[in-house]
């Protein structure tokens, strides 16, 4: 099945053809810039600069795949989770060029196109576990099969990478801040610092990571001499990643799964990858980590995972814009 793919749920706009698994184009264009002056993703602005750029990334997407609209079979869209002015760019524009090609219009739930991402290059036998990792979402699921899902863990208060973004902003390392504080770790001790790794009482999968927050704010206020950066960033860094490397373990052992996807925005973190795989490894798992192109939002992942669910004759999302969609198990 060849599909367009469109993107538009947060602060990327997004297109990308794909046949069946094969990535034919991917083309992303990040509003970054836009919203660093204000530390984090102002709505309005992001909806806008959809508008603006939409048409421009669908054209330059279906130019480098070579494919022309006429032999496309479906168009894929995100229609949610995300910001309900920034999704209805995107589904506007898939609904009308659907109704200018007769193509068919498949909705997809943005985590779905995430969860699914590591099999885009890589073979992983179900049931796996998947470890999503975003700026907007830090969950652990139970991958039945494509359409199947049992949320396993979730985080209590922020994303993982909501808390990167967050302590990066404290730092004055600017927006977003994952991948500057990945970067700056890279130079850094992690055994500087010791900050928090989180537990919620009664519940020992449960994430969090609003104290890990609150902890480097107090400890940047109550120091009186300079702090090196590269060692804050380096021990923040680590107290993210063994809490997730914890919970990925925990549900290894409680479920008797030893397959392990990890996916999302954080996911391109360079220490996670390595962690988990030294981890995963030695608990005598197969892990499989999302292809550093794919990690944060991008079309192609939305694209696949409708050509994924068609090919097993699960129904489409339907296309009402919503800005929160849970991943459950198929109708
Ligand atoms: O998946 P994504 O593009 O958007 C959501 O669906 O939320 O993830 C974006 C998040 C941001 O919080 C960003 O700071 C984080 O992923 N991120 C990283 C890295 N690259 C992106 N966090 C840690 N290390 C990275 N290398
Ligand atoms: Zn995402």
């Amino acid at each position: 099945m060849r599909i367009l793919g469109l993107e538009t749920s947060c602060d990327d706009t997004s297109a990308a053809v794909v046949s069946d698994r094969a990535i034919l184009s991917n083309v992303t264009a990040s509003q970054d810039e836009l919203h660093a002056p204000y530390g984090g993703v102002v709505p309005e602005l992001a909806a806008r600069r959809h508008l603006e750029c939409v048409q421009r990334v669908l054209a330059r997407a279906l130019h480098e795949s070579g494919v022309g609209v006429g032999d496309l079979d479906a168009i894929a869209v995100t229609r949610g989770p995300g910001l309900v002015g920034s999704l209805l760019v995107g589904l506007s524009v898939a609904q009308g060029l659907g109704l200018r090609s007769g193509l068919p219009v498949l909705g997809v739930n943005h985590l779905e196109g995430h969860v699914l991402s590591p099999l885009l290059e890589a073979r992983l036998d179900f049931p796996f576990l998947s470890l999503l990792v975003s700026g907007g979402h830090t969950a652990l699921y139970r991958v039945n099969a494509v359409g199947s899902y049992d949320e396993l863990a979730s985080t209590r208060d922020d994303a993982a990478g909501e808390a990167f973004d967050k302590a990066a902003k404290m730092l004055g390392l600017g927006y977003p801040g994952g991948r500057v504080m990945d970067k700056l770790a890279r130079e850094g001790d992690a055994s500087s610092y010791r900050f928090p790794r989180a537990r919620v009482r009664g519940d020992a999968m449960a994430l969090s990571f609003s104290g890990l927050k609150t902890a480097l704010w107090e400890f940047l206020r109550q120091r009186d001499s300079p702090v090196r950066v590269a060692d804050v960033c380096a021990s923040f860094e680590e107290a993210v990643v063994d809490v997730l490397v914890d919970r990925v373990l925990r549900a290894m052992h409680t479920t008797g799964i030893p397959r392990v996807a990890v996916a999302g925005g954080v996911s391109a973190n360079r220490r996670l990858r390595a962690v988990m795989s030294e981890a995963v490894t030695h608990a005598c798992g197969t892990l499989v980590l999302a292809p550093m192109r794919l990690c944060t939002d991008n079309a192609a992942m939305i694209a696949a995972a409708a050509a994924m669910r068609s090919a097993c004759g699960l129904p489409s999302e339907d296309l009402r814009a919503v800005s929160r969609l849970p991943l459950g198990r198929a109708a």
